[in-house]
């Protein structure tokens, strides 16, 4: 089970602070905790955790090595600045930035070469969830995104509905075990068959301290990529806590 904040471009510095101390006063073992995080906080956020086992996570990085890319950051900036693991393929930068699968393929070949785990996301609009075309779309990101030379061991998926991102509105619970049955079942075959051991898949999408528990007892769902609640400390420790209940109960 992992459990993964997304903070976005939040909160304020001196806040974001407070937050990952109080995270790190608790331990959720054997729940491993990730928090992706604005770049300029890597540094002063890995100084104050310490020893703690929380990792870092960069909310992106270029596909390239090094150069000319202003504004941009490269996957050996991150690691050096603490982060064990990237976030790519986020809805937001797929809109936002027009970031295409190849493209996210591209960075995490990137990210590994230096050392980096990944996660990649996944997600329908609502528009395609209505057209029925919800599976197809996910399974073709998820063929297009994941190079074919990735490691298993350092890939991770997040699949999040794009309409449920930042809504309230969560996918229901048949149709969450529809998706992640879907990919869990396409993983093997495109990492060139070798996944002998299982690639874990997060669910997102308005996951909170109410609905998380449901979620993480459904086949396939290893956990949570969160988005708003993760801002909150008891809202995310609530969930974390959700995450150690279900694997205590299996
Ligand atoms: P949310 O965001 O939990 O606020 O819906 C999830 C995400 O974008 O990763």
């Amino acid at each position: 089970m992992i459990v993964a904040a997304n903070w976005k471009m939040n909160p304020a510095f001196d806040a974001a602070g407070r937050l990952a101390t109080v995270l790190a006063a608790c331990s959720f073992k054997p729940v491993k905790r990730i928090l992706f995080l604005p770049h300029p906080y890597l540094v002063p956020i890995s100084e104050r955790l310490g020893q703690s086992e929380i990792r870092l996570g960069g909310q992106d990085c270029h596909q390239d090595a090094a150069g000319a890319h202003t504004g941009d950051v490269s996957a050996a900036m991150l690691r050096d600045c603490g982060a064990s693991i990237v976030l790519l393929g986020h809805s937001e930068r797929r809109a936002n930035h027009g970031e295409t699968s190849a493209l996210v393929a591209a960075k995490a070949r990137q990210a590994v070469a230096h050392g980096l785990d990944v996660m990649i996301c996944l997600g329908e609009t609502l528009g395609e969830r209505e057209a029925g075309k919800a599976e197809q779309v996910v399974i073709d990101q998820l063929r297009m995104s994941v190079p074919d030379d990735m490691p298993q061991h350092r890939l991770i998926i997040a699949y999040e509905p794009v309409w449920a991102i930042g809504t309230g509105e969560v996918a229901s619970l048949d149709d969450i075990a529809i998706m992640h049955n879907a990919i869990a079942g396409e993983l093997p075959k495109c990492q060139g068959g070798v996944a002998a051991a299982k690639t874990p898949v997060l669910y997102g999408g308005s996951v909170n301290a109410e609905n998380a528990f449901a979620i993480f007892a459904l086949d396939n769902v290893y956990g949570g990529l969160v988005g708003g609640a993760s801002l909150n400390a008891e809202a995310f420790d609530s969930i974390c806590d959700s995450a150690r209940a279900q694997l205590s109960k299996s």
